[in-house]
């Protein structure tokens, strides 16, 4: 099905991506894990692409968490090098789709290289607005709260905040991406039915799709179901349907 179908109003405008299965793939085929993962990679260039003729504006991908350190250290260092050569190769065609790149995640915790090249890049691209990238690296849900209640704490001890005025609204600016509207579309690849400390907080009402299918197998028909079947969901907001 291409752009401009029938449910083309009921395209999430916000998807947010679990890439699970790269180990379990490889291990089907006889390969290393770190053979999955270079797959994956690949497929984030072919998803977004598909993404941005869908009409689909901001895609969240899923790429380490904080949890993901206790990997082997062969594997940790793998996807390290691997977000860097994603960063040289990808730069130029992230200016080409005006996408507008971010990492999401304690950055400060990342290997010296990978942070001078995660800040070129998303400097570089500060000012795309035609579609946005949200890759989540040394990521997790839990930790974003508590980095913004650190912050917001720190605006209450130096009195620049009544604790009077938080409330959900003004939390959410001290997330990451406070610009950004919350996913409507969660995907998990891989067959499991866990959310594994991601978004904890933006995925509130956000609809949830599973399939088996491991990411590196993930192709355009089965995105293309997900999309199917996310026009068909009635969303209500903890509302009722009005009658
Ligand atoms: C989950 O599969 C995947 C990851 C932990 C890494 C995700 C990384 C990529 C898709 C490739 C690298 C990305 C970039 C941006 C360069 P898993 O290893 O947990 O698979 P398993 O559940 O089958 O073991």
């Amino acid at each position: 099905m291409n752009e401009g179908t029938v449910f083309s109003e009921k395209i999430p405008t916000h998807l947010a991506i679990i890439m699970d299965g790269n180990g379990r793939w490889a291990k089907q085929r006889g390969l290393p894990r770190t053979e999955g993962h270079r797959v994956g990679m690949e497929k984030i260039r072919e998803i977004m692409d598909i993404c941005q003729k869908k009409g689909i504006k901001v895609l969240t991908l899923y790429a380490f968490s904080k949890q993901n350190w206790n990997r082997p250290k062969r594997e940790v260092n793998f996807l390290m090098k691997k977000f860097e050569n994603y960063l040289d190769t990808e730069v130029d065609t992230l200016m080409e789709k005006r996408v507008n790149f971010r990492v999401i995640g304690r950055v400060k915790e990342l290997p010296f290289n990978l942070r001078k090249k995660i800040k070129k890049v998303m400097d570089k691209t500060k000012n795309n607005r035609d579609f946005f990238l949200n890759l989540a690296i040394n990521y997790g849900g839990q930790e974003e709260i508590v980095d913004a209640v650190k912050i917001i704490s720190r605006l209450v001890k130096e009195s620049k905040v009544s604790p009077r005025k938080i409330d959900v609204e003004f939390f959410k600016r001290y997330l990451y991406t406070p610009d950004l509207p919350y996913p409507d579309l969660l995907i998990r690849t891989g067959g499991e039915f866990r959310v594994s400390n991601f978004l904890l907080w933006q995925i509130a009402y956000t609809e949830f799709w599973v399939t088996k299918v491991f990411w590196p197998d993930f192709k355009e028909e089965h995105l293309e179901e997900a999309l199917i079947d996310f026009a068909k969901r009635e969303r209500r907001f903890g509302a009722i349907k009005e009658e």
